[in-house]
């Protein structure tokens, strides 16, 4: 796909051309003939309600109006939904290359506007169809050049660098499990370093080194699975002899439970288990695609949680490569036992902060559905850190508890703690919890995607969340301390 940026939009530089008008202000002057000015006008005329379109098919060109409404009632939200508008009709009428002009909006900058515009877009033009042997038709739109004349190349290259990152890290979290092993994830991260050369590059580590490393609760969870576990470090260095960020992605290419079992229904949808992971590689990618000057290390956990002969049991008491030991009471609390392992192997490169992204938890989805993520730290600047990037990005969050006294739920008879609490109260907190004990060494939070990551149901379709967030917080970090 392709973005570019226009000073003089007209009828004839692409097949479509798209006005956005407020309902009460004047149509701005671009280079449009007195005739077709004269038509846009009209066309306006035929417009009510915000959204509401007129179609004009010219020899010239097409001309899409689209009725934006009173313009301080014009927010970010109101801009998704006419863009949203416009690329369903674009796509639609199978256009393939587009001019748009939307008025910008108050109190934003166009470049904001700008980035959102591009990352909308491009989700919604997004489609895997390597699997659709029959009826595939893949979409048309191939170029939008967009009219919004404060904007700069700057903004440009952060909306096409976000969107990059969206688009790797959707395409790998929909991949079905069968094709979307540890292996796989291992050798799609191999392929990204290779892509930048440059400054990345990527070490992907299997049993034998966990085994040395003394990484049991990362075994334990691949144990019952015939797809060997896989733990990938790989580096973005755009600045030297920086203390690294770290972002450690949980990578279950598929979650049944184990022998704690889930249900059958949606069950398929635990592909998507590895969508921490995915997010990990696409937020790299735009730091690449940026050239941010920063070090940023990915570190993904991955294994495959299954039922067989040799699946972990519930009871089994297994040792961290932290020291501390774990008993698993329930096998399906997998994820923050292969983090654990992955937060505790972080330690050696002294890191600026952690921050694990993870599909962690059921309970957050009760909480925050699938609106904002949950994310939980104890360090009030990286918290605000946090907050900051997700106004800015527009992929939002929201913060959760992790005082000592939830801690309490983990205690064990036999071992150092259990892997869950017994009931399910605050189950996303006590997650959280048990993360909090392999990460004493360094500044760190944890991110909860569970219910952002992808759109669960009939449709089911990863979102590519939360890389926006994940970039801008690496753009912010870069003044911070
Ligand atoms: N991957 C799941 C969490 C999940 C569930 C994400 C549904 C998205 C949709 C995770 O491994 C899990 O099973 N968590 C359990 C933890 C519980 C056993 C303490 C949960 O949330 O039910
Ligand atoms: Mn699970
Ligand atoms: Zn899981």
């Amino acid at each position: 796909m392709n973005y570019g940026l226009t000073q003089k939009p007209n009828l004839s530089s692409s097949e479509c051309l798209v006005i956005g008008v407020f309902s009460d202000a004047e149509l701005s002057d671009f280079a449009l003939s007195n005739e077709h000015h004269n038509l846009v006008s009209r066309l306006i005329k035929k417009t009510s309600e915000a959204g509401d379109m007129q179609w004009h098919h010219a020899l010239d060109g097409s001309l899409l109006i689209i009725q934006c409404g009173e313009q301080t009632k014009f927010t970010p939200s109101q801009l998704k939904k006419r863009v949203t508008e416009i690329t369903g009709a674009l796509i639609k009428h199978r256009i393939r290359s587009a001019t748009l002009c939307l008025p910008q909006i108050t109190h934003y900058s166009a470049d904001w506007q700008l980035e959102q515009m591009i990352v909308q877009i491009d989700n919604q033009r997004y489609q895997l169809l390597d699997f659709k042997k029959k009826k595939a038709k893949p979409h048309q739109l191939e170029s939008i050049t967009f009219y919004l004349p404060n904007a700069s190349e700057e903004g440009l290259k952060l909306g096409q660098s976000i969107a990059a990152g969206v688009e790797l890290t959707r395409h790998l979290a929909n991949m079905p499990a069968n094709i979307c092993t540890p292996t796989y994830l291992g050798e799609q991260a191999m392929q990204l370093a290779k892509e930048f050369a440059q400054n990345m590059s990527c070490k992907v580590m299997g049993p034998e080194e966990m085994h040395q490393m003394g990484m049991g609760i990362l075994l334990a969870v691949a144990q019952g699975s015939a797809q060997p576990p896989r733990l990938i470090d790989i580096h973005y260095k755009g600045a030297d002899d920086a203390p690294p960020i770290i972002l450690v992605g949980k990578g279950i290419t598929f979650d049944s439970g184990g022998l704690s079992i889930k249900p059958a229904n949606a069950m398929d949808e635990m592909k998507y288990d590895m969508s921490g992971a995915a997010s990990v590689l696409g937020t790299l990618k735009a730091c690449a695609l940026l050239k941010l000057p920063v070090h940023v290390i990915g570190l993904i956990a991955s294994a495959e949680n299954m039922v067989s002969g040799t699946s972990v049991k519930s009871g089994d008491i297994v040792t961290s490569m932290s020291g501390q030991t774990v008993e698993i009471i329930n096998t399906d609390a997998e994820g923050r036992l292969v983090l654990a392992d992955a937060l505790t192997y972080a330690e050696r490169y002294q890191p600026k902060f952690v921050i694990d992204v993870a599909t962690l938890t059921g309970g957050i989805i009760v909480a925050l559905g699938t609106v904002a993520s949950g994310f939980m730290t104890q360090d009030e600047e990286l918290a605000q850190l946090i907050e900051d990037a997700a106004k800015e990005s527009n992929d939002r969050v929201w913060r959760m508890p992790l005082d000592d006294d939830y801690q309490d739920a983990l205690d064990s008879p036999l071992a150092d703690m259990i892997n869950a609490g017994f009931d399910r109260t605050a189950s996303s907190v006590t997650a959280a919890c048990f993360l909090s004990r392999f990460t004493e060494k360094y500044r760190w939070a944890h991110l909860d995607i569970a219910g952002t990551a992808w759109i669960f149901g009939k449709n089911r379709n990863a979102t590519g969340r939360p890389v926006p967030l994940l970039t801008q917080i690496i753009r912010h970090a870069l003044n911070s301390r």
